[in-house]
């Protein structure tokens, strides 16, 4: 089996993307902690332990799990998790950043409660675990990294504290890729689509059903939203990822879904305007020069609305 006698850590594993990815992880021979204190997907308290549930799932089918009722935001709670791994599983090979909810707003109306609990979760949350795991990783010169990140990154709409956290991971994992790589351990960020509680519950749905009905989106583009699938469809390419087949591929950013695996360009200047020597540039000549020389071709995401 793959992953026989590797131990991973994946957090938000009780649920979603990161339940399968543990399943199968687990499936190929790897011992699995679920760190995931449960909680609705606003982050706010809910009864019960999902990631207890979840590993007496896998342990039913026969793979080794346990539960580690913790939250990523808390940056002592993740080094015990780590140090717990360790004891139980002989080490932390396999990292995987799955944690994750959502408080959705405009900025104007977003709280300072909605942007801390967010970026706490899925930055510095990421931070914490990676900064426990990779002493471990290094000193056996052996680990994977993989953090879920999201096309929200590129630029959202009513989730800024979503898609700058997530671009903050993104920009993490290419830091940690080039800081830990030469130790045999790599770190790359998936930007999954797949339906769960996250991203088609029926708030969800009946969102789109309105957006459809009042023309904001097509037909087309309703279809495709309804036809999401399972987080089943990440998992096979994580595992790839946490492999020995994936180990020269570092600091990468891959964009998987149903039927689909694609990578990222990494992000590169496009064009430049040059001035010689030490000269500054004066402004009229930005004004001439920056529509012609820089800007060609562009395009405003978000221009004014025409009255
Ligand atoms: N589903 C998608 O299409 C999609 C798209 C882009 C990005 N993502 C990212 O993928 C990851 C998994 O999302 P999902 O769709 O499986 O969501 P999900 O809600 O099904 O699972 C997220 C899990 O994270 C756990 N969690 C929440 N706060 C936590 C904390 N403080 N510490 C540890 N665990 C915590 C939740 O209890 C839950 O079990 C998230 O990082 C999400 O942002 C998902």
């Amino acid at each position: 089996m793959e992953f026989e006698g590797k131990a991973a850590i994946i957090t938000g594993g009780a649920r979603g993307i990161g339940f399968t990815i543990a399943e199968a992880l687990a499936k190929q021979g790897a011992k699995v902690a679920l760190l995931d204190p449960g909680g609705a997907k606003d982050g706010s308290h809910e009864a019960g332990s999902p990631a207890d549930e979840a590993a007496a799932a896998i342990r039913a089918g026969g793979g080794t799990a346990m539960a580690i009722n913790a939250s990523v935001a808390d940056h002592e709670a993740c080094g015990r998790a780590v140090a717990l791994c360790d004891e139980k599983f002989g080490g932390v090979d396999i990292l995987v950043n799955s944690a994750g909810v959502l408080r959705p707003k405009m900025l104007w109306n977003m709280p300072e409660a909605d942007w801390d609990i967010v970026v706490a979760v899925h930055l510095k949350g990421t931070y914490n675990m990676i900064h426990h795991a990779s002493k471990r990783m290094r000193e056996r010169r052996w680990g994977r990294i993989i953090n879920m990140a999201s096309e929200a990154w590129r630029g959202t709409v009513g989730q800024a504290n979503y898609g700058a956290a997530k671009g903050g991971v993104f920009s993490l994992t290419r830091a940690a890729a080039r800081e830990l790589g030469r130790y045999g351990v790599t770190a790359n960020t998936v930007c999954p689509a797949a339906a769960t509680r996250l991203t088609m519950d029926d708030a969800v749905k009946e969102g789109f059903r309105k957006r459809l009905a009042a023309g904001l989106i097509t037909q087309q583009r309703f279809d495709e939203v309804m036809d999401m699938g399972g987080p089943e469809h990440i998992a096979p390419f994580v595992c790839y990822l946490a492999s020995d087949h994936a180990a020269a591929i570092n600091g990468q950013a891959f964009r998987v879904e149903q039927g689909k695996v694609a990578i990222y360009n990494d992000p590169e200047i496009k064009a430049t305007l040059m001035k010689t020597g030490r000269e500054v540039f004066d402004f009229a000549e930005l004004i001439d020069m920056v529509p012609k020389a820089l800007l060609q071709g562009y395009v405003n995401p978000a221009p004014p609305e025409k009255s």
